[in-house]
């Protein structure tokens, strides 16, 4: 027996730090088309997607939800799953590289090339992105801060992320050494990358300015994997996150034959932003530790919005959860594969969400399934006729054009053009609507002698059917059974040798077809997914209320990272009069720790008459108020806390042990 053809096809790990819209939605369904494609063809397919749960910015968010990171991602993951679930995404791994077997490979990795010297250790300093979780040089900088002497004090990253000056020690890889191997990888592998005009752009931009050594180790936090022999450092999260591709089927540790399998990976699916880790420092590792190179690299560009880049804080942002609800999965399915084009951006507007699922979906393949079984039903009792082939006179155009459009389907499938591969299925669809006019079967009804005719016809309606749900399968999944199902047919399980003759006989049609597709009222479906992109404005200061806790009423909700801003401190109370002219304020000097004393006026005079007795006392106060000028001569730098109850305030002081300037928080 020969073995089954494998198929290995990989999402990006998405880093878990806020809720997924459809641009990871795009990319992880994108995988599954292929995926499913490739299982219908017989392979042997491994699907791979998951999370990248280390790094600066996961150990930020955590902090900010006010929960330890570990806890953070396991809740991350398992919404992330569910939307996967509620998507049909058929992964075979959904793998987290904080899971300890993955941890532990990239520890054996990172020494390895240490110990061949490929890594050293050496001092860092440049500009970098949290979010991004990547180094810039000046130049690489979109925006770039200066003070009143033009020195650079910050700056703006292409992602239009901050970028902060950072300095430590740090291990570094020798990517210089590698750069001559790498061109001539691409010389001898032009197909590397798709859109094979990335491939220059990576040349030209990163592999011609000179290839800089990577720092692949950071100082300044914990949350990554420790480097064994020196754990003060934790892995750069690229290199960790990277390598996740190929420690999922094991490294070294090849248990069930997956790595023998299904390495080197057939596809990559990356965003354009990230294809520079996987197209240049991906290949040199690999090559490092002599491994072989994964085959393909699909690049895929960004859904934007009308008005730019998605944020939360335009109200732009487009959950996928929202569109399945209301018009299920497949449209969105439908939507996302059809829309974007290859290699480039694509623009998301309701306008165009609604419009495709009333044309494309309702129309084109809906009513040709409503009248293909409704006449089926109509002239011959539901009862499909054979095919016959060459009966009418536009037998032959329809079948040519079916066949030359399935080449063309399948070619776009292999080259992960999913719009063209669409556009093939639906040239099918619209071909066969105008066989339907051609042909005329209401007038063929008409006359007794032209039974043979109707009965081509109908067996063509029924054969062109059968073949676009076989090819919408991948894409649409529902869709496809529930066409097969009117149909009188079995749900698809292969695309292998399909062909429009092959039209098993005897089959009987649904006596009542069911609408595969709603149609939408456009205006009132444009104005609802609006309204529901603006309610994602407000939607995420929410996004870490667990929903079965009740809100207290309180003011608006802050994040503990505003909360964090202010700094309130123990201070004594050193001195404390009345302030002339005033008969509220009361002045104090105050030992909050810091080299002197500080001032500060409060509005309290009404509840302590004799003011002298309040020093000694240690009191709160929030150190970091911007200072002000009060009674017109007085600063005041900073408030004193007091709690408020039956109009009247009380100074809220600490036990005398606690030493002046500690922290509360
Ligand atoms: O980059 N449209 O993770 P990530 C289309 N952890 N795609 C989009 C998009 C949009 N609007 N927004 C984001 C990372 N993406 C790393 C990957 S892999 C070893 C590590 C895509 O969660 C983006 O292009 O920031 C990228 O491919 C993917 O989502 C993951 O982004
Ligand atoms: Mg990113």
């Amino acid at each position: 027996m020969t073995e089954k053809k494998s198929f290995y096809i990989t999402t990006p790990i998405y880093y878990p730090s806020g809720k997924l819209h459809i641009g990871s939605a795009y990319t992880t369904i994108a995988c599954d088309v292929q995926a499913r494609y490739k299982r219908l063809l017989g392979y042997d397919v491994y699907y791979l997607t998951g999370l990248d749960e280390h790094g600066q910015k996961i150990e930020q968010k955590a902090k900010e939800a006010g929960i330890d990171p570990q806890t953070y991602v396991d809740g991350m993951a398992e919404s992330v799953k569910e939307l996967w679930k509620l998507l049909d995404i058929s992964y075979d791994v959904f793998y987290r590289t904080t899971n300890p077997e993955h941890e532990k490979a990239v520890q054996r990795i990172f020494e390895k090339l240490l110990a061949q010297d490929d890594i050293y250790l050496g001092e860092y300093a440049g500009w970098y992105s949290v979010s991004d979780e990547e180094f810039f040089t000046e130049s690489q900088l979109a925006e770039v801060f200066r003070d009143e002497n033009g020195k650079v004090t910050g700056g703006i990253a292409p992602s239009g992320h901050e970028v902060e000056w950072v300095s430590e020690e740090s291990y570094f890889f020798r990517m210089g050494k590698y750069a001559d191997w790498l061109l001539d990888f691409y010389k001898e592998h032009p197909d590397f990358i798709t859109p094979n005009s990335r491939m220059n752009e990576m040349i030209k931009n990163f592999i011609e300015p000179g290839l800089e050594d990577l720092a692949v180790s950071r100082t300044s936090f914990t949350w990554g994997v420790p480097v064994p022999s020196n754990p003060k450092h934790v892995m750069y999260v690229w290199l960790d996150a990277l390598f996740n591709y190929y420690t999922a089927l094991g490294f070294e540790n090849d248990l069930e034959n997956r790595v023998d399998k299904f390495w080197p990976a057939d596809i990559h699916m990356v965003g354009k932003d990230i294809l520079r880790f996987h197209s240049i420092y991906w290949p040199i590792f690999l090559h490092a530790l002599g491994q072989p190179i994964p085959k393909r690299l699909v690049a895929h560009g960004w859904y934007v919005m009308q008005d730019g880049k998605m944020s939360k804080s335009k109200g732009n942002v487009v959950y996928p959860e929202m569109l399945v609800e209301r018009y299920g999965l497949d449209p969105l399915r439908y939507y996302l594969m059809r829309s974007l084009p290859v290699g480039s951006d694509g623009t998301f507007t309701p306008e165009d969400y609604v419009g495709r699922i009333n044309y494309e979906l309702a129309n084109d393949l809906g009513n040709l399934l409503n009248r293909t079984v409704a006449m089926v039903n109509k002239y011959f009792d539901g009862k499909v006729p054979a095919f016959a082939s060459g009966v009418t006179v536009f037998d032959d155009s329809l079948e040519s054009e079916i066949a030359s459009q399935l080449a063309t389907y399948h070619k776009e499938m292999e080259a992960v053009d999913y719009p063209r591969a669409l556009e093939a299925i639906w040239a099918i669809i619209s071909r066969t609507n105008k066989y339907i006019d051609e042909t005329a079967p209401w007038v063929l009804a008409k006359d007794e002698d032209k039974r043979d005719e109707l009965a081509a016809v109908m067996s063509h309606l029924v054969a062109s059917l059968r073949v676009v749900a076989h090819l919408i399968q991948p894409f649409m999944m529902t869709t496809s059974n529930a066409i097969m199902t009117q149909l009188g047919l079995p749900e698809v399980t292969s695309l292998e040798n399909l062909a429009l003759s092959d039209l098993p006989e005897g089959l009987t049609v649904v006596a009542k077809g069911t609408p595969i597709f709603p149609r939408l009222d456009m205006d009132e479906e444009i104005s609802y997914i609006k309204e529901q992109m603006d309610a994602g404005k407000l939607a995420q200061e929410k996004e870490w209320v667990p929903e079965d806790v009740k809100l207290l009423e309180n003011k608006a909700q802050i994040k503990f990272e505003d909360f964090d801003k202010a700094e309130i401190r123990v201070a004594e109370v050193i001195d404390c009069q009345k302030v002339e002219g005033s008969d509220k304020l009361l002045q104090f000097r105050l030992d909050a720790g810091d080299s002197e004393h500080r001032q500060i006026l409060s509005g309290i005079a009404n509840f302590y008459p004799n003011p002298e007795e309040l020093i000694g006392l240690k009191v709160q106060i929030v150190a970091n108020l911007k200072p002000r000028k009060m009674m017109k001569k007085y600063i005041s730098q900073g408030m004193i806390l007091s709690a408020e109850h039956d109009g009247k305030l009380t100074l809220l002081t600490v036990d005398k042990s606690v030493p002046n300037g500690s922290i509360i928080g």
